[in-house]
């Protein structure tokens, strides 16, 4: 059959390389960076179920199954996303726009409350097609989006742990929060 590739084929193929490469999320992403790069291609407007999102406006689910979740989301112009971890993987696909997205790992033993120390291993601008794959053990990101119009399909291992670290990496701290009750400016 040709045509659009389904948000059900998507989700069938992240299940399948979940299920060969387990958590090595770097072999995962390798085996879905062209069915990822041809559902990129096709037009997601208006697809979608709304979605309360955790530190943007708009996001959608477009496929959830009580573990792994695909969203389409809208990455709101000039505001900055501090760096934050997730406790999964997180894959990052841009459908449009224009992202400076920032991967860090955390060089500390987590010992010392409040302390962290980062390390960016990867600063990139996101154009239409990329990906970036978050995921431990450097699984902080910080983003911020460069055009009104910058749309992710964000693709999520398994759900997200509740208290998340949020990082000041210029002073070497970092606080658990919410991300629900996370206030970014
Ligand atoms: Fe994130």
């Amino acid at each position: 059959m040709t045509g659009r590739l389904k948000i059900r084929d998507l989700a069938n193929a992240v299940q399948s390389e979940m299920k060969i490469h387990g958590s090595r999320a770097e072999n995962i992403l390798e085996g879905l960076r062209e069915i990822i790069s041809k559902f990129l291609m096709s037009d997601l407007s208006g697809l979608g179920v709304k979605r309360e999102g955790n530190h943007i406006d708009e996001s959608r689910y477009l496929y959830y199954d009580g573990e792994m979740s695909i969203t389409l989301d809208h990455l709101p112009q000039g505001k900055k996303i501090p760096p934050h971890d997730h406790g999964t993987w997180e894959a990052l696909a841009i459908y449009s726009g224009s992202l400076h997205h920032t991967v860090y790992e955390r060089k500390d033993d987590g010992r010392v409350g409040g302390y962290a120390e980062l390390e960016v291993v990867d600063e990139r601008v996101l154009k239409p097609g990329d990906i970036s794959m978050v995921a431990p053990p450097a699984e902080i990101h910080s983003f911020c989006a460069e055009t009104t119009d910058t749309w992710s399909v964000t693709i999520v291992g398994s759900p997200y742990k509740l208290e998340r670290n949020y990082y000041e990496p210029d002073n070497n701290s970092c606080r658990v929060a919410n991300p629900k009750k996370q206030t970014v400016t």
